[in-house]
């Protein structure tokens, strides 16, 4: 079962196959062009959250991470001491309550759910992010043989998911993708 004490087990174990190792180009191109740097980010099934040891270095302090796997916050707090702990929430992402943010980043999180979960990611990541806030990330472009997780998907599909909550969903194949996910990830950039 895809609990939290699966996933803890993964980092205790490292199993962690899926992990970039670093922040992916498509999603540090998007933070490039960010000026402020006050604005509200959080990084839901964060894991070793490389995007948000980017963010802090460049200045990004309303970062906010979530994962229900302690080890790799633990494992990040002690990297990164000067990144504020009330920013590391230790949590199911569907039962987060928190201030709404301006943008959610989706890396590799949307494809460990479980796919009958996906309508309902949509729907709390609505709800976590402001009026034109955005859902901005990678999702795969690739339905995977084997059961996941990685659950993967169409663009078809995806949209079905997000379409009737955002305003505006835009679903594009991603042009720089790391080298073992090339020509199989999408870019998904969705407007409230
Ligand atoms: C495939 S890993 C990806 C981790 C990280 N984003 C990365 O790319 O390295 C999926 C992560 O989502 C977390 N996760 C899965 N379901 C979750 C949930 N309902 N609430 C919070 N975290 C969850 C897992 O603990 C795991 O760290």
């Amino acid at each position: 079962m895809l609990d939290k004490n699966y996933w803890q087990d993964r980092y205790l174990n490292r199993q962690t196959a899926w992990d970039a190792g670093q922040i992916t180009p498509p999603i540090q191109t998007f933070f490039d062009q960010l000026e402020a740097r006050d604005c509200r980010i959080l990084i839901p099934g964060c894991g070793n959250a490389h995007e948000a040891a980017y963010l802090h270095n460049k200045g990004f302090h309303q970062v906010f991470l979530c994962d229900w796997a302690s080890k790799p916050l633990a494992n990040f707090a002690q990297q990164y001491p000067g990144f504020p702990e009330e920013h590391l929430i230790c949590a199911n992402f569907f039962e987060l309550n928190e201030q709404p943010f301006d943008y959610i980043i989706e890396q590799t999180f949307f494809c460990a759910i479980a796919p009958n979960k996906r309508g309902y990611y949509a729907e709390k990541t609505a709800e976590l992010l402001i009026e034109r806030g955005q859902l901005v990330g990678l999702l795969f472009d690739k339905v995977f043989e084997q059961e996941g997780p990685p659950f993967g998907g169409t663009k078809k599909e995806y949209h079905t998911y997000f379409d009737s909550i955002y305003s505006d969903v835009r679903i594009e194949p991603c042009y720089n993708s790391i080298g073992p996910r090339q020509g199989a990830e999408f870019f998904i950039l969705a407007t409230k």
